[in-house]
């Protein structure tokens, strides 16, 4: 953007933002706060926040922009670009790219298709990408590895994991144990299911304000360098890759919807959060704790609907 266009981005941001903040304090219906987590199930479903980093590093953000949430599955995001790394196209042979059409903890396609799960944001695909980052490490030292990744991208070594979140995924992810025990029957974990779920429980229990989850993510915006301190995190290419698979699976079988509603690559986690790229223009972290029928933030996905618009923000 040359800097007519970001300080006419700027000025429309600082109309914008007090206007969807006003307009979502009213709405009474706010879906539903995640119930088969336990620490998740007592969040206030009134929390809003929202932070907009621009290629300049300006970060603009409105309500409860600097209150950590459990990122969920935004994680998948991060661990998905480090097992790429790992990997690189050779993570291919062991998930697919294609969305799923179903709920993000289905287990119903994975026999069909004899333990390659569709794309790696279902919970099946994230499973696998965890396997690659545990390769022959301890699990402590791989979940290290990836929160180290989320410090380092948002330049904040405050962010953590919430050890009672991650305690209560273990606690009651019988679902996960189920999909990784399949896995492993047909021969896509090489560690054992309880390990390799003891990384993908912690990943997803990483705390994050609005403002560093967007600060994190702002690589993908311009082509796989980091604004924040010029770092090259992944090769422009791959940058495209992993905002197309945000745009097709990012939102599970709410994919297409949010597609159509708001146009630009995003991946959703059960906390409420949503990680949305514009690229070349925006990293936006929003959250809004109240689940829609899929599992994606309510109201969080109406104000990226709203922002979008009124910014004429899309990739189509
Ligand atoms: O595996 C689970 O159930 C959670 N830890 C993550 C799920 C999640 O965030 C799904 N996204 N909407």
């Amino acid at each position: 953007m040359t800097t007519d266009q970001l300080a006419d981005v700027k000025f429309r941001l600082s109309e914008v933002l007090p206007q969807i903040a006003a307009h979502l304090s009213q709405r009474s219906e706010r879906g539903q706060v995640a119930q088969y987590i336990p620490p998740l199930a007592r969040i206030d479903p009134g929390k809003f926040g929202m932070a907009i980093v621009l290629n300049d590093n300006s970060v603009h953000a409105i309500g409860d922009a600097q209150e950590a949430f459990s990122i969920q599955s935004i994680s998948k995001v991060f661990a998905l670009t480090l097992a790429l790394g790992k990997l690189g196209d050779g993570l291919w042979r062991r998930v697919g790219r294609e969305p799923s059409g179903d709920a993000f903890n289905s287990i119903v396609l994975l026999e069909h298709e004899k333990g390659i799960p569709r794309n790696p944001f279902i919970n099946a695909g994230a499973i696998v990408t965890s396997d690659v980052l545990l390769a022959s490490h301890e699990p402590r030292e791989t979940i290290g590895e990836i929160l180290r990744f989320v410090q380092f991208l948002a330049e904040d070594s405050d962010i953590s994991i919430d050890p009672f979140v991650a305690q209560a995924e273990t606690a009651t992810g019988f679902g996960n144990f189920a999909l990784a025990n399949l896995l492993k029957a047909n021969g896509n974990l090489q560690n054992l299911p309880e390990q390799v779920l003891g990384v993908y429980h912690h990943q997803c229990s990483i705390a994050m304000t609005c403002r560093q989850l967007a600060q994190a993510g702002a690589f993908l915006v311009s082509e796989g360098r980091n604004p924040l301190n010029g770092f090259q995190i992944v090769a422009p290419e791959r940058a495209r890759r992993i905002n197309a698979l945000m745009m097709t699976c990012g939102h599970y079988n709410g994919s297409g919807d949010f597609a159509y509603r708001v146009g630009v690559p995003a991946k959703s986690g059960v906390g409420g959060g949503v990680l949305a790229i514009v690229p070349r223009i925006a990293s936006i972290a929003v959250w809004s704790p109240g689940l829609n029928q899929h599992g994606n933030s309510l109201l969080g996905t109406e104000a990226l609907e709203m922002l979008c618009k009124e910014m004429r923000w899309s990739v189509f």
